[in-house]
């Protein structure tokens, strides 16, 4: 909990978005500058349809007042078509618009996951992260949810997804990075020493991302040493690595759910 509430202070390692040091940001504070999650998002609404659950992410941003919807004002009925279609629209991309009536609780497992993605996009996110969004599929399943990233990735969303499923995952990648040259992250972990690649284009001008030698801690653990990745606008970037390599701590790191150790206090520690 110390961590979580930031009684360490984050001096090491940084977190730029948008060319903003963001390092240390609160979580809320990192969501409201367009960083979209499907691994903390609220489970779906099982006995909601598919376009109702996407619906329900608008919602978190209510237009309309109490009474607005209250008196079924004009006000309230614009922004009800208007979010039916805007959540039409982006079933379209991700490819669920066939399944719109069906209930969350009968699609296989792979929709449902590209049914949280739907729900993150409805909150306008300029970056989407997803954390081992093919995990647990099978291969069609992984087949649908690669094409869907692709699909949404065309329609101008950034990614960055932490997975253990190298091919998958490069296969998403690979599509994506025409435009640019490619770099490699790393993530270490102090037990194995293990090295995870992670690939995706880079030296763009647009830079969406960029996590510079990010150490974290969790006590006197060390779970990630001197990580550091970019993702330029438009990409789908692929952090791959083994379980509890430190997948979703970098991307808990990003979003300010972790703090960052400084250097002193990473060697202090592993002493
Ligand atoms: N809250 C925590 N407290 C203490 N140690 C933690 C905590 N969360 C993660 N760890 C440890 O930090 C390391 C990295 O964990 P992390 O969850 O980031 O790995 P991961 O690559 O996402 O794993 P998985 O593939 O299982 O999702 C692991 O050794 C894990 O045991
Ligand atoms: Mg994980």
């Amino acid at each position: 909990m110390d961590l979580i509430t930031g009684v360490f202070k984050p001096t090491g390692g940084q977190v730029a978005y948008e060319g903003k040091d963001i390092t240390g940001m609160k979580p809320h504070e990192v969501a409201a500058l367009g960083i979209g999650r499907t691994f903390q998002l609220n489970p779906l609404f099982a006995d909601f349809t598919v376009l109702e659950n996407v619906s329900a992410s608008f919602h978190l941003r209510p237009k309309s007042s109490l009474l607005d919807i209250y008196f079924n004002t004009p006000t309230y009925r614009k922004n009800e078509a208007y979010i039916r279609d805007a959540s039409f629209e982006i079933l379209k991309v991700v490819g669920l618009e066939r399944v719109k009536d069906e209930l969350a609780r009968n699609l296989p497992h792979g929709y449902q996951k590209m049914l949280g993605v739907a729900r993150a996009l409805a909150t306008r996110p300029k970056l989407l992260l997803l954390d081992e969004p093919l995990g647990g599929m099978n291969p069609s399943e992984i087949d649908f949810t690669l094409k869907s990233i692709r699909k949404t990735r065309a329609q101008g969303a950034t990614f960055l997804i932490v997975e253990h499923n190298m091919q998958s995952s490069t296969s998403a990648t690979a599509s994506s990075s025409s435009a640019s040259a490619r770099r490699s992250a790393r993530a270490r972990r102090k037990k194995s020493g293990k090295t995870n690649r992670s690939s995706g284009p880079t030296s763009v001008a647009n830079m969406l991302l960029e996590m510079k030698n990010i150490t974290v801690h969790y006590g006197k653990s060390l779970a990630i040493e001197d990580v550091s990745l970019s993702v330029p606008e438009g990409s789908v970037v692929s952090v791959i690595g083994a379980n509890g390599s430190g997948k979703s701590t970098v991307l808990k790191a990003l979003v300010g759910l972790v703090p960052l150790s400084s250097a002193r206090y990473s060697s202090r520690r592993r002493r």
